[in-house]
């Protein structure tokens, strides 16, 4: 099972956080992954000001927007998986 681990702190929501967690959801059910793959929320990660931040497994990203979240998601969980 992949986790994927968006930060909802208050950084990283005033840089699209909540669309990004939007986006890993369509994006894990057009691409049928519901059972390989699992989206979490976690609070502050002490990376403010490289967010939005997420972690693939134990890896830190950051997403600047929708098109970095998806290119993030093609290259570490399409490819993989
Ligand atoms: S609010 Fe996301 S790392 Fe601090």
């Amino acid at each position: 099972m992949r986790v994927i681990t968006v930060c909802v702190g208050s950084a990283c929501h005033l840089k699209g956080s909540h669309d990004i967690i939007n986006y890993f959801k369509e994006a894990i059910q057009n691409s049928g992954l519901e059972k390989q793959v699992e989206l979490k929320g976690t609070f502050c990660m002490d990376h403010c000001t490289d967010g939005a931040n997420l972690l693939i497994d134990d890896v830190l990203f950051h997403a600047s927007s929708v098109d970095d979240a998806r290119k993030i998601f093609e290259k570490e969980i399409i490819k993989k998986s």
